[in-house]
């Protein structure tokens, strides 16, 4: 059994040979398309301890991308997954009615804000819920013209990467994409791409989309939706303003443009309420949720209201969507979520260490700001607070010097640091968790 008291605890200096040695055999047998961000090889996992092959023990502050938000291998969805898929895994809830799709569809239909009466795509990743609100979104309003923001992630399949404005690498080699997409500035104040300040500003940049945009280059009339993420992700981890997302809410309804919220990292907990649109009061027309969904196994949502839901039969689908293992780990994941007050524990340990890393910013030379809610918590690294010149390469190394020392973290945009962590992340790993990162930062801030 992995002993949390002991994390980190490392035997070897990593990487460790067994995980060389991984490292070698995938590099001749895998596609050299992802990312690695270091070369970790897990071999078990447990609530928020990772082992790798090696027997080193790592505090999982990652959680494999914002994913396994009831920690790794909970009870409960385990104990899901076994009795389901006992029963049944697969018999294809496209062409049949199955009792798992229809329940899990149910709950979030209730789960999702606004009236209860929702309707639910179940797919198997996050691109492809996005993937299906872009074709819905099309269809139901027979407009063709679509709304994303920069530094927006939404996915790499062919739709879903068009959304996407986050990095250049993401397109190149792809093109033609699919067309009728514009991207506009994300409420990113840090780096305002008017050099206007909040509130003074009064949202400019939702202006922009209207008075510039619209006025001079695309019809509102022709415009479907406005795809947004709550808080912005791979982007880096960047909290819009207060009343910038009513104020887009507000502007759909103006020209009757549908809003969807890609809470595909954002939702379910991790901001410390059940979707980020909530601490804004906001109500989107379609939500799409993936990522921490089912802790792990693949299943995503579109959930739109039930007007809004209104393509035929055959219009969209998928063989292995809604599968039943997959739903089961759903739901056994949202009664842990609300049973086991972890969005309680997100806001209450994402305060401390918001805090923590808030402290460490006024001494450290290169951290430019810390920024997030609940367990969604970016620092953005620059190399001078007055320019805001990017450190990405500090960035990255942090990202490196914590998985030396034991704790698992990732890169976000090119020059942040993000904690994702499961959300039952006590207290005292918090703890543990931001005095490597403090010391990780001061290592690499000295040259190392
Ligand atoms: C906001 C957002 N949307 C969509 C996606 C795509 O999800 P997936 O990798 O499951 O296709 C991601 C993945 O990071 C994401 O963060």
């Amino acid at each position: 059994m992995l002993e949390e008291t002991s994390i980190p605890y490392l035997v070897t200096p990593l990487p460790g040979p067994k995980a060389q040695a991984m490292v070698a055999r995938s590099e001749q047998a895998v596609t050299p398309s992802l990312p690695r961000a270091y070369p970790l090889v897990v071999k078990r996992a447990q609530g928020v301890v990772v082992e790798d092959v090696d027997g080193n023990l790592f505090l999982d502050c990652a959680a494999g991308i914002a994913v396994c938000a009831t920690g790794h291998c909970h009870s409960s969805v385990v104990q899901a997954i076994r009795e389901q898929s006992s029963r049944l895994i697969h018999i294809c809830g496209a062409d049949f009615y199955d009792t798992q799709y229809t329940e899990l569809a149910e709950r979030l239909g209730r789960l999702a804000p606004g009236p209860a009466s929702k309707k639910v795509f179940l797919g198997n990743s996050g691109a492809e819920a996005v993937e299906a609100a872009l074709k819905l979104a099309r269809y139901h309003t027979g407009r063709t013209e679509v709304v994303a923001f920069f530094g927006a992630f939404h996915g790499r399949t062919m739709g879903a990467v068009s959304l996407t404005a986050s990095s250049p690498k993401y397109k190149r080699g792809f093109r033609p994409l699919v067309p009728g997409i514009t991207h506009v500035p994300y409420a990113y104040c840090y780096r305002c791409r008017y050099n206007l300040s909040h509130p003074t500003c009064n949202l400019a940049c939702v202006d922009y989309i209207e008075e510039e945009l619209f006025a001079r280059s695309i019809a509102p009339e022709e415009v479907a939706a406005i795809f947004v993420e709550p808080v912005l992700g791979e982007g880096g981890y960047v909290v819009p303003p207060p009343g910038w997302l009513s104020k887009l809410r507000a502007l759909c309804d103006k020209y009757g443009i549908l809003l969807v919220a890609d809470e595909v990292q954002s939702g379910l907990g991790r901001t410390g309420k059940m979707w980020a649109v909530e601490h804004w009061a906001v109500e989107p027309d379609i939500l799409c949720s993936a990522k921490a969904l089912a802790s792990g196994m693949p299943v995503s949502a579109m959930i739109a209201r039930a007007e809004v839901m209104s393509w035929p039969s055959g219009a969209h689908g998928s063989t292995y969507g809604g599968n039943p293992v997959c739903c089961a780990a759903a739901q056994a994941t949202l009664d842990v979520i609300e049973g086991e007050g972890l969005l309680e524990n997100a806001t209450g340990v994402g305060s401390q260490l918001l805090g923590n890393l808030s402290q460490l910013a006024q001494e450290s030379r290169l951290i430019g700001d810390v920024r997030g809610l609940g367990l969604m918590i970016g620092i953005e690294l620059v190399l001078d607070k007055e320019t805001k010149a990017r450190a990405e390469r500090e960035a990255n190394l942090v990202v490196q010097e914590c998985f030396k020392r034991g704790l698992l973290l990732l890169p976000c945009g090119p020059n942040n640091v993000r904690f994702s962590p499961p959300l039952i992340l006590t207290e005292q790993q918090a703890s543990t968790a931001f005095q490597i990162f403090a010391a990780a930062l001061a290592h690499v801030e000295h040259g190392g």
